[in-house]
């Protein structure tokens, strides 16, 4: 496959050439620990050094770094830049609408989380409390992270497309005290009923003892006496300054909710020292990261990107840091190209699923704006199809700019395999080589370690690096189930890759049973479980289907509890039931009621049958001899085509 090369001025002054890529990332192999000891001495502000770098052991598992040494995260994303970046812009919001804008500096930063950090002690938060936020994408959401960290205080921060009842099982795993949110959301024409869902979550036996409601519309909404705040009642009558708590490098920095492919999502838990290393290295590297650079990563903090690469990797690194409310088509297809034009971006960081809506809207809509000063371009969440890579290099990069295809999960706290501006020849579609200190390998059906160069197979990381998530939260026996017994020895991501004649890595997707639509993970046993509720279904199967814009739809097959009088108010009450147990972010693309679900004559259902059916590739079916009842599946299909 043809190379893209490296475009000429970034070979002249991107931070890493090719050989100084492959220089470090041996050594970062031959000696770990001296390797990111250089790091962490040059990129974080510790209170005290560390007493040994690495302490790992993934039979056990055990996962720690930097242990002795102690250090606060919103010091480093604040207070160290204050003498020399203070009036430079710290969040560049942009809202809902186009042109509504407002930029925090360094030092409104400091005031602002300082604020938030007394007010949160006001409410009775203390260190290794956790604080849930459920929040639009506004400044407060990052003030209130970094609040968090500057006490000590543990965030998990739940997406608002979640529903009151997935708000709620998140708060119960983790025992939130505090929650955080607004009245509403914005986003284009819908307004979002945050408050009001947050109601919803707190049951009579919740340990939330406070609310705190920032004011983002003018919409009154309830406000329950004792528990809930506002938080311009609260927040600016603070003191302007908070003394950080020093922390331990292995202290909890926040919990991220993951899906898997069975049972309840997995509180990811990250810590304080390695990732926040981790996440500034990588952010300084992949994006070739320069001090007066406009950086626009585009996705949602409730995700890990946003977390990662919105605030912390960028915060910790001095930079100007974007944050956008709305979607990429309010008011029209226009609004990234608009948003890179007005504001100058330099690095602009997407998923595939919003450029592939993009794409279908036209080459107009980039055409009309001035995108001249981008200079790298990435991607984050699943494959990049080629054809959305070119149109993305052509229309928005110009060819100039290359485009990184970051590929990182929650787990992993930053980005593993990926270009580097300056350093690697790009692929379309292939995240291509490892970062410093990663050591990806394939393993067979059997567990082993393929070693030839040209391989495929399951992808793994032979050893830990300082943004590793540590555990699951409450739960450290599923953590080894999940990552450290599939292959032992080795952290299994959960997805399958092929590796190429130049070393270059394809990550082709998942093998478990988990969906990534649009770039978000869901699992297929927990859309299951909420289809169940529905009074219409005894039982059904999920499976995923290539789609178009999305990357990956979800299939619903279900069997109901007798004969439908109707159909269509059946459909629309397992749609309804998924936006209340889950919520919008998990809505299906197909619902298809079946007399029966193709199952092994063991009761097993078959899923690989089911895959194909809604891929509409029924001409190979494959062996259906081992069926219970090999004539569901043709009435399966009749049912599909009708
Ligand atoms: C997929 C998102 C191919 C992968 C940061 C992974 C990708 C899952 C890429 C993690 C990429 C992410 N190429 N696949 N560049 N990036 N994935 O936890 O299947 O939301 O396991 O983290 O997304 O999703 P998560």
């Amino acid at each position: 496959m043809k190379k893209f090369p490296i475009p000429e001025s970034l070979q002249r002054d991107a931070l890493l050439d090719n050989e100084t890529y492959i220089r470090l990332y041996q050594s970062s192999l031959l000696d770990s620990d001296a390797f990111w000891a250089e790091q962490a001495q040059e990129l974080i502000t510790w209170d005290k050094t560390w007493d040994s770098v690495s302490n790992c052991d993934y039979d056990e598992p055990r996962i720690a770094w930097f242990e002795g040494a102690t250090l606060n995260v919103s010091k480093n994303c604040i207070d160290r830049h204050l003498d020399t970046r203070g009036d430079k812009v710290a969040i560049l919001w942009e809202g809902n609408e186009p042109g509504e804008v407002r930029k925090i500096t360094y030092r409104e930063l400091h005031k602002e989380v300082c604020r938030t950090a007394n007010a949160f002690k006001s409410l009775g938060i203390a260190k290794g409390d956790r604080v849930a936020f459920y929040m639009p994408m506004v400044p407060e959401l990052a003030i209130g992270m970094l609040a968090c960290s500057r006490i000590g205080a543990i965030h998990s921060v739940v997406f608002a497309g979640f529903s009151a009842k997935s708000l709620e099982d998140r708060i119960l795993d983790a025992e939130c005290k505090l929650l955080v949110t607004a009245n509403e959301g914005l986003r284009g024409k819908k307004t979002l009923p945050l408050k009001s869902i947050c109601d919803d979550a707190i049951g009579k036996d919740s340990p939330i003892e406070h609310v705190l409601v920032y004011r983002h519309t003018d919409a009154q909404v309830q406000m329950e006496l004792g528990r809930d705040l506002w938080w311009d009642e609260v927040v600016p009558a603070q003191e302007s300054d908070c003394e950080p708590e020093s922390m331990d490098a292995e202290d909890p920095l926040f919990i991220l909710y993951t899906s898997g492919s069975t049972g309840k999502p997995k509180g990811v838990l990250h810590t304080s020292g390695g990732y926040l290393l981790y996440t500034s290295l990588t952010h300084r590297y992949v994006f070739d990261y320069r001090e007066d650079d406009i950086y626009f990563c585009a996705a949602d903090i409730g995700w890990i990107t946003g977390h990662s690469y919105i605030v912390y990797g960028p915060l910790a690194n001095g930079a100007t840091t974007m944050m956008f409310e709305s979607t990429p088509v309010y008011p029209d297809a226009g609004r990234y190209w608009d948003i890179i034009e007005r504001h100058g971006v330099n690095i602009f960081y997407t998923a595939p699923t919003a450029i592939r809506a993009l794409e279908k809207e036209g080459t107009s809509w980039p055409a009309k704006y001035d995108l001249s000063s981008l200079r790298v371009l990435g991607s984050v969440g699943e494959p990049i199809n080629e054809d959305a890579w070119l149109w993305y290099y052509k229309n928005i990069g110009h060819e100039r700019c290359p485009i990184v295809d970051t590929w990182w999960q929650t787990e992993t706290g930053g980005i593993l395999i990926t270009p580097l501006p300056g350093a690697t020849e790009l692929k379309p579609g292939s995240a291509t080589r490892p970062f410093f200190g990663v050591a990806p390998c394939l393993v067979d059906d059997d567990g082993k370690e393929i070693k030839d160069r040209v391989a495929k197979g399951r992808l793994c990381i032979k050893q830990s690096w300082p943004g590793q998530m540590r555990t699951v939260y409450g739960d450290h026996k599923r953590f080894k189930e999940t990552y450290f017994s599939e292959v032992p020895g080795m952290y299994f991501t959960g997805d399958a890759a092929e590796r190429d004649e130049d070393g270059y890595y394809w990550v082709r997707g998942r093998v478990d049973d988990t969906l990534n639509v649009s770039g978000h993970r869901l699992g297929t046993a927990e859309i299951e479980s909420a289809v169940n509720h529905s009074k219409y279904v005894v039982e059904s199967a999920v499976v995923g289907f290539p789609h178009e814009v999305k990357g990956v739809g979800i299939y619903i097959f279900c069997v109901a509890e007798h004969d439908l009088d109707d159909v269509e108010v059946a459909t629309k009450d397992v749609k309804a039931t998924i936006r209340d147990i889950i919520g919008p972010v998990a809505s299906p693309d197909h619902i298809q009621f079946v007399g029966g679900l193709p199952k092994t004559r063991s009761g097993k259902i078959m899923r690989r049958i089911l895959r194909k059916i809604a891929a509409g590739d029924t001409e190979n079916l494959g062996d259906t001899s081992t069926l219970a009842d090999p004539s569901l599946v043709d009435e399966i299909i009749a049912g599909k085509q009708r």
